[in-house]
């Protein structure tokens, strides 16, 4: 099993959801500000953000390149699909990435990846979405953490070297005849600096109206840093 899928997996178990919830919050809080009524989720994992737009009137279909995800978001009755960001033809008045979505992706493919987020936007559309800030990778997502369940045991460790995080991932699911299934994996994350993100997306023809600050797990610091940016 890849990593996102496992990822996927385990994330029920994470206690990030009120923390998430806040997270998404302030992005519904920036559609509804803006006027904004559809939405393209850029991995929209289970699909809250989608749940939580459609509570408030904004219409959104969510991509994933996570079947796992796509299938869980499915179980919550949002537009989800399995499909490749450069491969979306309709046009959007916006579209988010939430929680860590562009740190996953490596820096080869990241102007590729937001040049297919400019291109699924309308014009003066807006694209949204978060990132991880240095202290977020080095202080907050580092270590390790064990989940002990009745019916599975989950271990995650997070190593930060070189700007890169890799979380291992290890589930054990404990099946009817008292034995173990063992599945491992790993995600990468990748650190994009404001500077250098801000200069990309101003080459493919964004305009960045704000960069705020997010405290999302940490009262400290920041650990995150949300862009709004608009296709002119
Ligand atoms: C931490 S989850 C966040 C999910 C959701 N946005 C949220 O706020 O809960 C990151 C998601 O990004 C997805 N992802 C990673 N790389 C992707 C890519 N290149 N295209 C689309 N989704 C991707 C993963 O499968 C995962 O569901």
């Amino acid at each position: 099993m890849n990593g996102l899928d496992l990822y996927a997996k385990v994330e029920e178990y994470l206690d990030f959801s009120e923390e998430v919830r806040q997270l998404h919050k302030y992005f519904l809080i920036e559609l509804l500000e803006k006027d904004i009524n559809s939405c393209l989720d850029i991995g929209c994992g289970q699909g809250e953000l989608l749940e939580i737009f459609a509570l408030n009137g904004i219409s959104g279909i969510g991509i994933d390149l996570s079947e796992k995800q796509i299938e869980f978001a499915k179980l919550r009755g949002v537009d989800a699909r399995c499909i490749d960001l450069c491969n979306i033809d309709e046009k959007f008045p916006c579209a988010t990435a939430t929680f860590d979505v562009i740190n996953y992706i490596p820096n080869n493919e990241l102007t590729k990846f937001l040049t297919c987020a400019y291109n699924a936007l309308e014009d003066n559309g807006y694209f949204i979405f978060d990132i991880n800030s240095s202290f977020g990778f080095e202080e907050v997502a580092v270590g390790t953490l064990s989940i002990d369940n009745d019916d599975n045991f989950i271990n995650i460790d997070a190593n930060f070297e070189e700007n890169i995080l890799i979380t291992d991932i290890t589930l054990f699911t404990k099946k009817k005849n008292d034995t173990y299934k063992k599945e491992q994996s790993f995600i990468k994350q990748y650190f994009y600096s404001e500077e250098y993100l801000n200069n990309m997306l101003k080459e493919i023809g964004f305009t960045i109206e704000k960069v705020d600050q997010f405290n999302l797990h940490s009262d400290e610091e920041a650990d995150k840093l949300i862009f709004t940016c608009i296709k002119k």
